[in-house]
């Protein structure tokens, strides 16, 4: 059966081994109850969704407070966020997959209304202000806490978001990091934020001597715009990364076939290029699209990736992992249907969202598509 490919066994640098490379991508949920605790619609769409997954990627995973960038985002930042990280890590770990959790800041895209502060970011525009010294410090911290955390909490590892013009992304981009000192200015500088977040979460898990607990970067390839991210820095930012202990590598992207825009590369499969770079020093998430058994399978032929990620289309099939696995294509669906409310089990404010028809959610049936607050999606 065709469909082998996908639950091929693979060991990482670090000896854990799983036996799918199907990888649930995060997804906000927009659904933690406002004290941090697990809400039932969390804790329904995770009930099924992790079966023959490899690796389950929770969604974006607040670090610090004045991060904050979705209402009802998860968190990990004290103590009293153990039970939730917890609870979550249990869900996901008895269907078999691995819990990994995605720990975030959102920079200038943090929302006022929930840090209570302005947003903050390398560089100040706007309302946004400039982090100084101390908060860059602090904020390395709290994802070395947020790495104790998730590990004490039984999670398998954790993903660190340098996506999607997040925090470590407004570091890493020239468009939008102008700073002087050692945190800005050339590549090399453009980098050190970034780089210090990975070795302090390294530094953690070497700390409490678990070698077995994964650490996964999650990165976006190019940006649009005249000093937007290109291809030639990814290849940077990519050769810094092999040398890290660090067990893979997540290209976020819209669309898994897109290609380079420009730089190292122009005009090939940005998947390739990366694959090309990487040359197997580490295993690659590759996401976007990905909809039908075929698009899988085809996904992993590719020869690109190690592993294939499903986002929108395990929102649309709660069982997406067991279907594939199955080799039942035929149960796989392609968008949601408004009557069917509760065989999703999406949670409220993100069922909601999805029945407006944005461009980056689910596609739902008799709906047209339409461009969303991420209207960018075909730029990156
Ligand atoms: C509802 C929703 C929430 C998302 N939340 C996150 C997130 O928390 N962190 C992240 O890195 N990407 C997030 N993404 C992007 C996905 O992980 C994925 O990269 C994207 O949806 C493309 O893959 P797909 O076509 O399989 O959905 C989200 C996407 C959707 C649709």
């Amino acid at each position: 059966m065709e469909n082998k490919i996908l639950f091929e066994p693979f060991t990482f640098n670090n000896g854990v081994k799983v036996n799918s490379r199907l990888t649930v991508a995060p997804l906000t949920l927009f659904a933690s109850n406002p004290d941090g605790s697990v809400s039932k619609g969390e804790e329904q769409f995770f009930s099924t969704r992790a079966e023959h997954v490899g690796m389950y990627i929770q969604g974006a995973t607040m670090v610090s407070l004045n991060g904050q960038a979705f209402p009802c985002q998860p968190r990990a930042i004290s103590d009293s966020d153990l039970d939730a990280l917890k609870q979550r890590a249990q869900i996901i770990k008895k269907q078999g997959a691995l819990s990994i959790v995605q720990i975030h800041h959102g920079g200038e895209f943090a929302l006022p209304e929930f840090t209570g502060e302005a947003p903050l970011s390398s560089s100040a525009h706007g309302d946004v202000k400039e982090l100084t010294e101390e908060q860059i410090q602090r904020i390395i911290s709290d994802f070395a806490r947020a790495t104790e955390l998730c590990i004490k909490a039984g999670n398998n590892g954790v993903e660190i978001h340098g996506a999607n013009q997040y925090l470590l992304q407004q570091f890493f981009s020239a468009k939008v990091n102008h700073r002087a000192d050692k945190w800005g200015g050339s590549l090399e500088n453009r980098l050190r934020f970034p780089m210090a977040v990975v070795d302090a979460v390294c530094a953690v898990r070497e700390k409490l001597n678990r070698p077995d607990f994964i650490i996964g970067y999650r990165l976006s390839p190019e940006e649009p715009g005249e000093n937007g991210i290109t291809m030639s820095d990814t290849v940077e930012l990519l050769n810094a990364l092999v040398k890290k202990p660090i067990q893979y590598l997540h290209i976020s992207q819209w669309s898994f076939t897109k290609n380079v825009r420009r730089g190292v590369g122009e005009g090939s499969p940005r998947l390739k290029v990366i694959h090309d770079t990487v040359k197997g020093k580490l295993p690659i998430v590759g996401v976007g699209s990905l909809f039908t058994m075929n698009d899988y399978i085809e996904a992993m032929k590719s020869g690109y990736v190690e592993f294939v990620g499903c986002g929108k289309s395990v929102m649309i099939n709660p069982h997406l992992g067991t279907n594939l696995f199955e080799g039942k294509a035929d149960e796989i669906t392609l968008e949601l249907d408004p009557q069917k409310e509760d065989h999703y089990g999406i949670p409220d404010p993100l069922w909601l969202m999805c029945q407006k028809g944005d461009d980056w959610l689910p596609p739902v049936k008799g709906k047209e598509k339409k461009s969303g607050p991420f209207n960018s999606i075909t730029e990156y």
